[in-house]
């Protein structure tokens, strides 16, 4: 049995740098597909999720290849479009692949990624605009196939800016016959990074960074590298870990300018934060204000992905908050365990009505999500005692080793595996 130790109740203080983006790398990875030859990406994480898409990428016939921090992938001879079961099931960004298959080979052939514990996760908006560059689809069951003897290009205008529909229409239309006006689209960073990484690949996208994007289809992408962008939410965990323990971090390598919603949280709640370009600078020793009301939006709103660790900090703050999930459906459900540790918070409907406690208390914990793992790590950092969290493989999907960056800013924290306490 294997699970992380955390002895809290210790304000955070140190430095700490941040890895490369998760949902920058996995898009990236699956784009590689249309490309006759060898990508390389530097700064990938090395995470649980990375490992899943590899492994993914290899049974069409990828060659992928890791050394530290930086991955190659070899996409010259794709030799099936079958995409099996169990690879797809390891993680939702397996759906990403139905845009640059489909560019590459023309047909796709995988089981649906499913939903997940966070909600219901459907592509409906995936296929429709898919659809719409002259894909079929059939459905059979939990199997999807697509087929298409030309992609087209379409206008498009997304019923919602669907971060997942956005990237598959991008790669779908980057080597599609024609034009492609793409409005709503999703701007979050991970589609800029995509897009300026296509762009350097040959692909003719106008429009990168706003909600209408024109791209135009080109025969062939050639060989190219890029260096992934650092982790948003990564950096914003660290800080959200800050501001329960009432510590003081340098967040290095840290990607300021895309995370502006939750810095100006971390000023309402009270804490000092000050901003050089990549360096994030947070004395959090008086950041015990509520905050009334926020909802977690598209971007540039404040994160779904950071709204689980927002909730933990807030559990210790002194008055009532009131938190809304708009994007996901079941993202609380990591509620009844920080309740567990004494907090006071009662979900209605899509919201959860925080009173803040003085104090929490370590307790046996069960991770169920990835980011509702962290703010359980965030929940017994703050904590008086010891708890023990358990579910680390969730944690594992995202995170490099928190253990790693947590003890480096003095928590105490472990990696439990049986008896024996596992030095890192
Ligand atoms: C979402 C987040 C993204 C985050 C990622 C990983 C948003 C808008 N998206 O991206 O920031 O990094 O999870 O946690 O914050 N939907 C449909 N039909 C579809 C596709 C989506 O109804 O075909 C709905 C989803 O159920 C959800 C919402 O649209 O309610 C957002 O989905 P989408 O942006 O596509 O999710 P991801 O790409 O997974």
């Amino acid at each position: 049995m294997e699970y992380l130790r955390i002895k809290g109740g210790k304000p955070l203080a140190g430095e700490v740098r941040v890895q490369g983006s998760k949902n920058g790398a996995l898009p990236l990875m699956t784009a590689t597909v249309l490309i006759q030859g060898k990508t390389v990406l530097h700064n990938c994480p090395r995470i649980a999720d990375i490992e899943a898409m590899a492994d993914l990428l290899r049974t069409i016939g990828c060659k992928v290849g890791f050394d530290k921090d930086t991955i190659t992938i070899d996409a010259t001879h794709i030799c099936d479009t079958h995409c099996p079961q169990k690879q797809v099931q390891a993680m939702r960004s397996s759906i990403m692949l139905l845009g640059p298959l489909l560019g590459r080979c023309k047909s796709i052939q995988m089981h649906r990624p499913g939903g997940c514990v966070i909600g219901e996760r459907p592509t409906d908006i995936h296929e429709w605009a898919l659809r719409r560059m002259n894909v079929e689809f059939i459905s059979q069951g939990d199997t999807i196939t697509a087929y298409t003897d030309r992609l087209t290009g379409a206008d498009i205008c997304l019923p919602f800016p669907s971060v997942g529909a956005t990237e598959n229409v991008i790669m779908a239309a980057v080597t599609a016959e024609g034009t492609t006006r793409l409005t709503n689209a999703a701007k979050e960073p991970e589609i800029r990074l995509l897009c300026e990484f296509l762009r350097k690949a040959g692909a003719k996208i106008r429009g990168i960074g706003t909600s209408v994007l024109e791209i135009t289809g080109v025969d062939t992408l050639r060989e190219v590298s890029m260096s992934i962008m650092a982790d948003r939410i990564v950096a914003g965990t660290y800080l959200l870990a800050a501001a329960a323990t009432g510590g003081q971090l340098f967040v290095r390598d840290a990607p300021s300018e895309q995370m502006q919603s939750l810095i100006g949280v971390l000023r309402h709640m009270g804490a000092s934060v000050f901003v050089d370009r990549d360096i994030i600078c947070i004395d959090a020793y008086e950041a015990k204000r509520p905050c009334p009301y926020i909802k977690t939006e598209v971007y540039p709103g404040f994160p779904t992905d950071l709204q689980s660790m927002l909730v933990a900090a807030l559990a210790l703050a002194s008055g009532e908050s009131v938190v809304e999930e708009s994007i996901f459906e079941g993202r609380f459900r990591m509620v009844p365990q920080l309740c567990k540790m004494g907090a006071d918070i009662t979900e209605e409907g899509n919201r959860v009505r925080i009173r803040g406690v003085e104090k929490l208390c370590g307790t046996d914990l069960e991770a169920q999500e990835l980011r509702g793992g962290a703010a359980l790590v965030i929940a017994a950092l703050a904590a008086d005692g010891e708890s023990r969290i358990h579910g680390l493989s969730y944690i594992e999907r995202g995170y490099e080793d928190i253990v790693r960056d947590i003890r480096q800013l003095g928590g105490d924290i472990a990696y439990i595996t049986g008896e024996s306490n596992v030095p890192v």
